[in-house]
């Protein structure tokens, strides 16, 4: 059984490519709902958040967990790993090398919360990957907190994000990373400013092909989802046809429950 979580519906975009590339595989979702968006936090109510569900995901039965959050994986990654060290943690950061390999202009946009913004991770990230390739950075600051509203395709949150993203295109950026995993069920916002322009780069589907590698033989497991959330379950549920998830609900093991994680 693999574990994911996310401060709260983002993970969804990673859980989905997991099912997908794992469709026997038992796969539990946290949504940390009590506490989203985690972007505006401070490191350290990252860290005890990330090590309370993780510990409850291992307790549960978890063999594998998914921090499918680029903001937690930034601030908390390296701690759940030295707290369950026999339990494989697989990370999310944003595509910055994908994004540089693909760029033909030297310049990328990196669109992520305001705290993956400021951390030291990404810096090192894009030490390590774009050398030579200029990174725009651009912190979104609401972007998670519209998702969780599934309130997606608003005229003046359109006209905001493209105001946001216009002088990184201007400037000839030609790869837009979505740093956040809320931010991959913001495409159908994103992709008509990019399009021509830029192209989106989004990491699901290499940290479900990372799965793949590190999962054990799903035998006796049955491809059953679990959903559980920190608050307001039924919200998360209710979410799968709005952000285009319809065919995960035959998976579904019951209703999504509430637990005090
Ligand atoms: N989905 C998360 C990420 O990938 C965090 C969004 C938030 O809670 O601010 O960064």
């Amino acid at each position: 059984m693999i574990g994911v979580f996310d401060s709260g519906l983002g993970g969804l975009s990673v859980l989905a490519a997991i099912a997908r590339s794992l469709p026997l595989t038992d796969l539990v979702y946290f949504a940390d709902t009590a506490h989203v968006p985690y972007g505006d936090r401070d490191d350290t109510f990252i860290r005890q958040r990330v090590l309370r569900i993780g510990h409850h995901l291992a307790d549960s039965g978890c063999r594998q967990i998914v921090v499918a959050c680029n903001t937690a994986t930034a601030a908390a990654v390296a701690v759940l790993r030295e707290s369950l060290p026999e339990i494989p943690v697989v990370g999310i950061e944003p595509g910055v090398k994908p994004a540089v390999a693909a760029s033909k202009s030297g310049r990328i946009a990196v669109l992520t919360t305001p705290s993956t913004a400021r951390s030291e991770r990404l810096a090192r990230l894009i030490r390590q990957h774009a050398k030579n390739t200029h990174v725009d950075v651009l912190p979104c600051p609401g972007w998670a907190t519209r998702v969780e509203t599934l309130n997606l395709s608003d005229a003046d949150f359109a006209a905001a994000a493209r105001r946001h993203l216009e002088p990184a295109l201007e400037a000839g950026a030609d790869q837009i990373v979505l740093g956040c995993t809320h931010y991959s069920f913001l495409s159908p916002v994103l992709e008509p400013i990019a399009t021509g322009r830029a192209a989106l780069v989004d990491v699901a589907n290499a940290v479900a092909r990372q799965c793949v590698r590190l999962a054990h033989s799903s035998q006796g497991a049955s491809g059953r989802l679990t959903l559980l959330a920190s608050a307001h379950p039924e919200r998360l549920q209710a979410s799968f046809p709005v952000l285009g998830l319809s065919h995960l609900a035959p998976r579904l093991a019951g209703p999504a429950r509430l637990v005090t994680a």
